[in-house]
């Protein structure tokens, strides 16, 4: 069984929403999940676990949720070879067209950089998250059958 932690940043609380929906499809799947508010994380964690999922809403203008913004310098010259990994996010297309989900995108990019495979491509959310609980579930089981 895949050993998955799941980091998450939140403001308001959306991300975090997800985050359970996204990690019951994971369990629903067959992985282990272990999910945590990235304040209570750190990088030198994710050498313990077979996956990496974050999830982080994007704001300012395209710049990562606050609190995950320590964990992704602290992500800088860590290797995370071997290690797999996939990012979801909420956002808002129609305020912030130009820089919609970006830090799901700048997450991406440092986890490729550190040498983690993406397996899945990452899981957007646009407004409202309350309808894409379905959608959240249905794609951490994605991730976890493509682990
Ligand atoms: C001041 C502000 C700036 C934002 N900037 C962006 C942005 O650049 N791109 C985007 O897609 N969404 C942006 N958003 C929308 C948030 O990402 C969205 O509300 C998200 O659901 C918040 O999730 P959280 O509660 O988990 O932090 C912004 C929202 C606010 C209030």
């Amino acid at each position: 069984m895949a050993n998955v932690v799941l980091i998450y940043g939140s403001t308001t609380g959306n991300t975090e929403a997800l985050s359970g929906h996204v990690a019951a499809g994971l369990k629903q799947a067959g992985a282990n999940v272990t999910v945590k508010n990235v304040t209570d994380a750190g990088v030198d964690e994710l050498a313990d676990y077979d996956a990496i999922v974050f999830g982080c809403s994007t704001w300012g203008e395209g710049e990562l949720q606050d609190d995950f913004i320590d964990f992704y310098d602290g992500m800088d010259g860590v290797s995370l070879e071997g290690k797999k990994a996939a990012v979801f996010g909420p956002g808002d297309s129609e305020d912030y067209p130009d820089t919609f989900c970006e830090a799901v995108d700048i997450l991406e990019d440092a986890l490729k950089n550190s040498g983690a495979l993406i397996v899945t491509e990452s899981f957007k959310v646009d407004g409202d998250v309350e309808p894409a609980f379905g959608d959240a579930e249905a794609w951490g089981s994605k991730v976890a059958e493509a682990l």
